[in-house]
Formats: structure tokens, sequence, C-alpha cells
């Protein structure tokens, strides 16, 4: 009986933390291509959408296509392993608001004189349920997304990836700084 009861205790447990929703998540950015881009991107359950917010340095000033891709692999020197651009219902290469996109088109990021961009979009995304971008990547590309050419919008080499990790805890201090790096004051 005691067995039976001790049983129910973990499962009635186990359940409970299974059914936690994730609600966060991060992709650290790592080099990719030869580049020394590097930054942190965020993502932040809101209501049925999702926030990404980021901060990303060391880019060309400039426009550079940004997107969720396929897979979670930024193993490849080129990261070419992260697969294609994150696209659950079979759709044509896109820009954030076009009708038709890949549901990973997040259009661009801008990188001022000194190369750091800042990430702020919110849009439809999942961070559970079949269509979840948890295990997937986030890519930064070389060039400008054209917002329509398939399959990548012209966007050319990809210089930073990251995998989508689930943050372990909703807890503010489990979240990541997605601030800019402070700029040093002149003197
Ligand atoms: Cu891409
Ligand atoms: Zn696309």
């Amino acid at each position: 009986m005691k067995t039976i009861l001790n049983i129910t205790a973990f499962c009635a447990l186990a359940c409970f933390v299974q059914a936690q929703e994730v609600t966060r998540a991060a992709a650290q950015l790592e080099s990719k291509s030869g580049s020394q881009v590097a930054g942190l991107v965020a993502f932040m359950k809101v209501g049925d959408e999702v926030q990404v917010m980021g901060a990303i340095q060391h880019l060309t000033p400039g426009k550079h296509g940004f997107h969720i891709h396929d897979k979670g692999d930024c193993s490849a020197p080129d990261a070419a392993s992260a697969g294609a651009h994150f696209n659950p219902t079979q759709q044509h290469h896109g820009g954030p608001m076009t009708a038709e996109r890949h549901a990973g088109d997040l259009g661009n990021i801008e990188a001022d004189a000194s190369g750091n961009a800042q990430v702020n979009w919110k849009g439809k995304l999942s961070l559970s349920g079949k269509d979840s971008i948890i295990g997937k990547s986030v890519v930064v590309h070389e060039k400008e997304d054209d917002l329509k050419t398939d399959p990548s919008g012209n966007s050319g080499a990809r210089v930073a990836c990251g995998v989508i990790n689930a943050a372990p805890f909703a807890a503010p201090a489990a979240m990541p700084t997605v601030a800019p790096s402070a700029t040093p004051t002149a003197h």
C-alpha cells in the first residue's frame, strides 16, 4: 500500500513538471563562416505570440537576414548543419509581415556603425507543441534578406548560429541579459 502511495505521489509530481509549459527560451549565437559575430537571443511567450529580443555584436553595418532554421545543429563551420528555414506550414520564403512566409522568417536586423544590432520582434511562434521552436536554431546572415526570394531571401553566408534551448525556470534570474554591452565612457 505504501508503495502505491509513493508511486502516486511521484506521478503527481512528475506529471506536474511535464505539464509545465515552456514560456522562455534562449539561443547563444556563435560565430560562423569566419566571422566574429556573437550575441544572445531570448524568447518569451506573451499570450499566443512570442516576443523575441536580442543583442548581436561584431556585424558589418547594415541589414542582415535573421531567421529561425529547422535544425538545432550549428556544428558546421558555415552553419549549413542548421538546415533550411523553419517552415512547418510548407510555404515560400517571405518577410515577417508577408502573407506567404516561413514561420522562421523574422526579416532583417540592422547593425549600427559599430556593428551592434538589437532584435525586438513579436509574432506567431510557439515554445511548445508540434510547431515548437525549441531545438531549432537562430541564424544571422551576411547580407540583407530581400523578403521574397526562395529559399532564403538571397541573404548570403551564415555568419552566426545558435541552438534555441528552453530556459529551465521561469524565474527572472534564469532570463539571459539581452541588453547590449555597456559602451565605454569617454574621458
Ligand atoms: Cu537564415
Ligand atoms: Zn524563409
